[in-house]
């Protein structure tokens, strides 16, 4: 996750607007039947409109000391009654270990890959045949995400697609593109604009050279779009205009609940993370570009921070998840979700926040209750 980079203009005249009012509605956003009917075109995405609740997997990143080994996860994922994982590499062992677990994998191809990629359709090739090809048949890999959160450097960004192409091109050469999709994931300060959510715009500098090849591409292939979702990031950066309560999703029983209504397109908003799926939503629009399937790559709560950060905590942090799974369950424009994450990664190096997002502990106890069953 990007910590830095993002710029909400969350004014706080807009707080303004904020309308004390009993919610007469859980679900903000009003898909058109014109949206349902394209996106179930989308075969992959066809079981999440139809099953009985929420598509939710879970992240697996590794950059801890007490991560458990690959072998040892189908069993932890079981406990959590989660049925979809997403990696951040290719390795054999993850990939062997969900073997007839029924459990979905979603990998990723490591960044420093892309350049080659991008003009080598062998290195492509040798990818799909030495990591995809010896595991497919017993292991659910449901989409392979070329590079993360890479929109934004320059060094990665003008080869992306043209990577994605390669990838795409040597599953088709295998005949598993139907099956596997190809697509990237994008941290939320690709947006410049962010607020009020359908005013929502790309940054300049991608938006034309970047985003809109790559959503083409998307749309051509018939993948998902992946933006890694952080509501307690932006909560962060404007929390003196955001309600905490807001950003975790606010309890539906409370007789006061805050929305915030959109004042160009009059929408109703009861919760930050509908205002930025929206806004992603808006910003592709802005392109001139239709309407594609968004899937919520990570999305999660800190137990713990900087000294100061104090709604990093392990109470909010189970309230925010808690809440995100019966917000998800009552959506009617469902969207799947990738929590971050299994467990804490206390080697990676930055802000203490990027430290402290595990619902795991090492020795697979739970950190704190999550009630995630029935599985889906
Ligand atoms: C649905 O798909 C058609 C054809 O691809 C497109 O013209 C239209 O704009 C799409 N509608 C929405 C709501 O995405
Ligand atoms: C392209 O990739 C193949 C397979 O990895 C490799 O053998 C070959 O040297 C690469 N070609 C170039 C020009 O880098
Ligand atoms: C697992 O680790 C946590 C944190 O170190 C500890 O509090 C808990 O008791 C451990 N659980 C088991 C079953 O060992």
């Amino acid at each position: 996750m990007i910590m830095k980079t993002t710029t909400m203009q969350m004014q706080y005249a807009f707080w303004i607007l904020l309308i004390f009012s009993i919610s007469i509605a859980s679900s903000s956003t009003v898909p058109s039947l014109q949206g349902i009917t394209n996106q179930t075109r989308h075969g992959v995405f066809l079981f999440v409109f139809f099953a009985a609740g929420p598509v939710i997997g879970i992240n697996y990143g590794r950059y801890g000391s007490n991560v458990p080994p690959p072998e040892a996860l189908p069993s932890l994922v079981n406990s959590l009654s989660i049925k979809h994982v997403k990696t951040f590499d290719l390795d054999p062992r993850i990939t062997k270990s969900f073997a007839n677990t029924g459990i979905t994998l979603s990998l990723c191809i490591p960044n420093d890959k892309i350049p080659s990629l991008s003009t080598n359709l062998s290195e492509a090739e040798s990818i799909i045949r030495n990591f995809i090809l010896p595991y497919h048949k017993n292991t659910i890999i449901t989409s392979i995400s070329v590079g993360n959160e890479v929109s934004l450097l320059p060094q990665f960004s003008t080869n992306l697609v043209s990577a994605m192409v390669n990838v795409h091109r040597s599953l088709k050469r295998y005949r598993l593109h139907k099956k596997i999709k190809v697509s990237t994931t994008h941290s939320l300060a690709i947006l410049s604009r962010r607020f009020p959510p359908s005013t929502a715009k790309f940054h300049k500098s991608i938006s034309d050279s970047v985003v809109k090849p790559l959503i083409r591409f998307l749309q051509r292939t018939e993948s998902p779009l992946m933006v890694n979702v952080y509501p307690y990031l932006a909560y962060k950066q404007s929390f003196r205009s955001i309600p905490l309560d807001f950003a975790l999703f606010q309890p539906m029983n409370s007789p006061k609940r805050r929305r915030y209504v959109d004042p160009y397109s009059g929408v109703a908003y009861t919760n930050l993370f509908d205002i930025m799926l929206d806004s992603v939503d808006s910003a592709v629009k802005s392109l001139g570009l239709a309407k594609i399937p968004v899937v919520v790559s990570e999305i999660g709560w800190p137990k713990s921070g900087e000294p100061g950060e104090t709604a990093a905590s392990l109470e909010n942090a189970r309230v925010f998840n808690q809440r995100l799974i019966e917000h998800l369950r009552r959506r009617w424009n469902k969207v799947p979700v990738y929590i971050f994450a299994l467990f804490d990664e206390d080697q990676k190096t930055g802000a203490a926040v990027e430290k402290h997002w595990g619902l795991l502990y090492g020795n697979g106890s739970r950190k704190y209750d999550v009630k995630i069953s029935p599985p889906i």
